[in-house]
């Protein structure tokens, strides 16, 4: 199987298993369009993938991991929403549509988000009722984590709070990246062996993978934000300078953020090294995300 039937294989299976769970629950009809809209608005599905593809490397069954998969998408899916909120960055296209607020209001479109966010715990938790295993107590744990107070909340606040810096401060850099993007696309990783119920040290080093993919990711999306299509990104391009960002781009220039991007790429490659040709698939994904157009 090639690279993209594999990605195409992953994508299908989390969006047949998201459309489900939007299905099986009687949510109102009022809250589900909004949700729904932003949920199935042709998002790239990359820490889904993540997680289903780390988990069948490690020899788990991927439908004990496709809760944790949704549960990922939903979470990505509300910080996106609010995200785009004027109040935090203003967008009015994403994913190649109208943002959530510009088609609800943005009290619906917070409410959204916060339906994706609850709905995303609810999902886990009824999964844990039914096998409570600690492997799978450990990968939402990991999710939970990841989502809040140290990791992609925090992140958000920190970008926010340095809009406008001018001073190059790397150490300020990496934290926010690692925080706001870093740390959901590690947790995919990470969960994604927990539900294969790896030993300890496949674990950290799925999660040393995540780390560097997950600032790869953020490092080419500031880099797209410059010099990248607004048709291909299916968001508004030019953002980050206007809002005065701290970025790789920001502060190195596009050459120097590629040699950075470059550089997390390489080192997660080596994480991926102990597993040879077995890691095909995320291996292709790395070199895939180094070169991507959206
Ligand atoms: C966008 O994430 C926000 C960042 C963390 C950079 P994606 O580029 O994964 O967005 P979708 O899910 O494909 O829309
Ligand atoms: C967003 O980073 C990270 C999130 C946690 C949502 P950006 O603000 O750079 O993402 P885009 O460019 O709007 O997708
Ligand atoms: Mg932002
Ligand atoms: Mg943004
Ligand atoms: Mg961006």
């Amino acid at each position: 199987m090639t690279f993209s039937e594999k990605l195409k294989q992953y994508i299908e299976r989390t969006d047949y298993a998201l459309n489900n769970y939007l299905k099986e629950e009687t949510i109102p009809e009022y809250l589900q369009s909004s949700m729904s809209y932003s949920l199935f608005a042709g998002g790239k599905r990359l820490r889904p993938c993540i997680l289903l593809a780390t988990n069948e490397l490690l020899g788990g069954f991927n439908d004990n991991a496709m809760p944790f998969a949704c549960a990922l998408e939903m979470i990505h899916t509300y910080s996106l929403i609010h995200d785009d909120l004027p109040s935090m960055d203003n967008d009015i296209l994403r994913r190649g549509k109208p943002t959530n607020h510009i088609v609800f209001g943005e009290g619906q479109a917070i409410l959204a988000g916060d339906g994706l966010l609850s709905y995303a715990f609810e999902i886990m938790l009824r999964f844990l009722l039914s096998k409570s295993e600690p492997n799978f107590i450990n990968a939402a744990y990991t999710i939970a984590r990841a989502a809040g107070v140290t990791g992609m909340v925090a992140g958000q606040c920190l970008d926010l709070l340095t809009e406008g810096q001018k001073t190059a401060d790397e150490a300020l850099l990496i934290e926010i990246h690692k925080t706001k993007t870093s740390a959901m696309i590690q947790a995919a990783s990470t969960a994604g062996a927990l539900c294969a119920n790896s030993a300890e040290g496949i674990v950290k080093a799925m999660c040393a993978f995540g780390a560097q993919l997950g600032l790869l990711f953020q490092i080419t999306d500031d880099i797209l934000d410059v010099i990248g299509e607004t048709s291909t990104l299916g968001k508004t391009t030019g953002k980050d300078e206007r809002a005065g960002k701290l970025t790789f781009p920001s502060i190195y220039g596009i050459n120097g953020a590629l040699l950075y991007a470059k550089k997390a790429a390489d080192a997660a490659l080596c994480e991926l090294q102990p597993f040879g040709k077995d890691a095909w698939f995320l291996q292709e994904l790395v070199e895939s995300i180094m070169n991507r157009k959206s």
